[in-house]
């Protein structure tokens, strides 16, 4: 833990100043210690104990990776550990005072980026736990499931404010969203794809320390993109997964989608409860709406060829021939149990890791309850 600050250090040495976030890094030096500033670039010091200039480069160089990859938390950690090997200096990273002339630049900074990366046809970013997703995917996937069709219609539409969409967790719905970005080329000049917590990603996405600053810098940025000629899609997988997590943030919600329908972008809210796709939905008149294209939960699972294409990937990553499972009687024995069957990717890899059954998920939704009486229909 940092040390009280006593009035006989050195304050602001180092000045890393950050151009798209608001914090600075401040290091404090105590008296004595060996150091001369030398306005270098943009860092004004120069360390005189041994190994001092290796480290002002690595701060240097993670302070890139935050601007450049927004590793906030890292850098955070990062900060500490040098900071117990520097002989007399107390490094820190603070967050800056949001005043209206910082929010101004940083949004300006932030619209100047997206702007320059559609310009040169980076036109799809894929933030979050997705973007590592993305890159281990390969080329084992199973292509054209319904979701992904789904996603490749609700992209390519261009509309503005918020669309819902949902399916049954299990589906493989995050695979399918990012296998439907390019449709989103077709709509707008720019889609993102975030991946995690809404709060969290839009704080990453936004580039801000909390989450007071998103509503502000976004309801900002929004216009500001329109005005550089860019209009954004903007994903958000596995942001709201409960009522309780989506009425946290529903005033800011609001606010957000006026400032997007108002600028012409697309939020595009991806979730595995259809209750909750219908709140979202609903949360403000025309500007929002569950996607015309979505249709009930179990029109998502897989078809058979779909499921035997997966099937074939699964046993190959595990070394095991097809003959050892059998692959008819494995099929039927792990489509889902209903009246409506099909399959989902991760029922199969269940099943095959540990002989687990599919079963038929009991929520509340509308359309398991229909499912329900559809059944009891038939017995009757
Ligand atoms: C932009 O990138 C996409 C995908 O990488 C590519 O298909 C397209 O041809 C590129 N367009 C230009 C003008 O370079
Ligand atoms: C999308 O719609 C907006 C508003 O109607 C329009 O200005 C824009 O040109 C459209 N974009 C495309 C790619 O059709
Ligand atoms: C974004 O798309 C719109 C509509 O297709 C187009 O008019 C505009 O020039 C594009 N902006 C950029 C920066 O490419």
């Amino acid at each position: 833990m940092s040390r009280p600050r006593s009035r006989a250090m050195v304050a602001l040495v180092l000045t890393l100043t950050a151009t798209s976030h608001f914090f600075n890094l401040r290091c404090f030096v105590r008296p004595g210690a060996r150091y001369t500033t030398h306005p270098a670039g943009r860092s004004h010091v120069r360390y005189a104990f041994p190994g001092g200039e290796s480290i002002a480069a690595a701060i240097a160089t993670g302070f890139a990776a935050v601007e450049n990859f927004n590793k906030v938390g890292q850098f955070a950690d990062l900060i500490q550990k040098w900071s117990s090997v520097m002989p007399g200096a107390e490094l820190k990273l603070e967050v800056d005072k949001s005043t209206d002339d910082n929010v101004l630049k940083h949004v300006e900074k932030l619209c100047e980026e997206i702007a320059l990366a559609v310009d040169n046809n980076k036109t799809i970013s894929v933030l979050g736990i997705s973007s590592q997703r993305q890159a281990n995917m390969g080329t084992r996937v199973v292509d054209d499931t319904p979701f992904q069709k789904l996603m490749t219609k609700v992209l390519a539409v261009n509309r503005s404010g918020c669309t819902a969409v949902h399916a049954e967790p299990g589906m493989g719905k995050s695979i399918a969203s990012l296998r439907a970005l390019p449709a989103g080329r077709v709509s707008k000049n720019y889609t993102v794809l975030l991946d995690g917590p809404f709060r969290a990603e839009m704080m990453r996405f936004f580039r801000v320390s909390s989450f007071e600053l998103v509503v502000s810098v976004a309801r900002m940025v929004f216009p500001a993109l329109t005005q550089a000629g860019v209009s954004m899609n903007m994903i958000f997988d596995n942001g709201v997964e409960d009522d309780e997590d989506f009425h946290k943030s529903r005033t800011e919600w609001i606010l957000l989608l006026k400032a997007a329908y108002e600028s012409g972008h697309h939020l595009i809210v991806v979730t595995q409860s259809e209750a909750l796709a219908m709140k979202i939905g609903s949360v403000n008149g025309e500007r929002s709406r569950v996607s015309a294209e979505q249709e009930t939960p179990e029109k998502y699972r897989w078809a058979k060829e779909q499921a035997r294409e997966y099937l074939g990937y699964l046993l190959e990553a595990r070394n095991i021939p097809p003959e050892a499972v059998g692959v008819e009687k494995f099929l039927s024995s792990c489509s889902i149990p209903d009246v409506y069957g099909g399959w989902k990717p991760i029922a199969m890899s269940n099943y095959l890791d540990f002989n687990e059954t599919p079963e038929v998920l009991c929520t509340t939704s509308p359309t398991q309850n229909r499912a329900v009486w559809v059944r009891q229909l038939q017995q009757d």
